[in-house]
């Protein structure tokens, strides 16, 4: 029998760790499984997805550009992928592809992989974009004491707040009026780290024996582990824990197997 097939679509994609990830899970399983890098422009989004659901593609991962409008190509979408505006997993049935997010379940796996506690504390989620949006509804699931979610511009934090109005203790802010305050978890959802740059942000923001999370990893983590460590902080993670963790979520929505994220890691981070 041929393995089975699947791939992860965007555009650029010879950078995506995924085709990586996935054989070292299957193997775990001695499942044979292919799985592709496949490059898609915007333009042709709309035609190339029914062709792979036509070639008999047993499931996809997005990345960017497309998880945002994946969602409208979708037979159906999950409620956690709606709540985060992005589908970055998709499972064939017989008629389509059903859409889901699989991010916020691979940070709050990886954090509690991690040890770094979400409950009662309080968690300041810098950057108010796609990344922030993803994780905000199981961060709150989490029951933080609070929430705050800041970025330079004051309108997309209040957008986010208005988005999760009812869900918890969400508080939208500016990085300025961050001045005084003080967090026990600090989460970098921003994407300046990729021109190797940082918010400015107010003074020290972390209190003693703290922990920052990137959700970026690779260079451009780098900024934010710096900052992170002129605050103190006693734990700094990068994001590249997430990616295992979200791509072990995705692998349990096709195969219905849980795989040991730790050696992939281990592997990854060796390489
Ligand atoms: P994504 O969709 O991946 O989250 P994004 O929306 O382009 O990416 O950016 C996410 C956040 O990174 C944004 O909130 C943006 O901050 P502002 O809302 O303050 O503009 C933040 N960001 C991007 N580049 C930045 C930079 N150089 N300095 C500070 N913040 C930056």
């Amino acid at each position: 029998m041929a393995a089975s097939r699947y791939a992860v679509i965007g555009q650029p994609i010879a950078h995506s760790l995924s085709p990586r990830i996935h054989p070292l899970f299957a193997a775990q399983f001695s499942i044979e499984l292919s799985y592709e890098a496949i490059e898609i422009a915007p333009a042709e989004l709309a035609v190339r997805l029914p062709q792979l659901h036509a070639d008999g593609y047993s499931g996809i991962n997005v990345t960017l550009p497309h998880k945002a409008t994946v969602a409208a190509l979708c037979e159906s979408v999950s409620e956690r992928a709606q709540l985060a505006g992005a589908v970055n997993c998709l499972k064939r049935s017989d008629t389509g592809w059903v859409g889901d997010n699989t991010d916020g379940e691979g940070l709050m796996r990886d954090l509690a992989r991690l040890g770094i506690a979400v409950a009662s504390q309080r968690v300041l989620l810098l950057g108010a974009g796609g990344a922030a949006r993803g994780v905000i509804a199981p961060l709150l699931a989490l029951q933080p004491k609070e929430l705050v979610v800041s970025s330079r511009n004051p309108w997309k934090p209040e957008e986010l707040a208005e988005r999760f109005k009812g869900r918890g203790p969400l508080r939208p802010c500016t990085h300025l009026a961050l001045k005084g305050d003080h967090y026990d978890l600090i989460i970098n959802a921003t994407s300046a780290g990729h021109d190797g740059s940082m918010p400015r942000l107010p003074g020290p923001l972390l209190v003693s024996g703290g922990s920052c999370y990137d959700l970026s990893y690779g260079k451009a983590h780098a900024p934010f582990a710096a900052w992170a460590q002129s605050q103190g902080a006693a734990k700094i993670a990068d994001g590249l824990g997430m990616l295992v963790e979200q791509a072990a979520v995705s692998f349990e929505i096709w195969l219905g197997k849980s795989p040991d994220v730790e050696p992939v890691l281990a592997a990854l981070r060796n390489s």
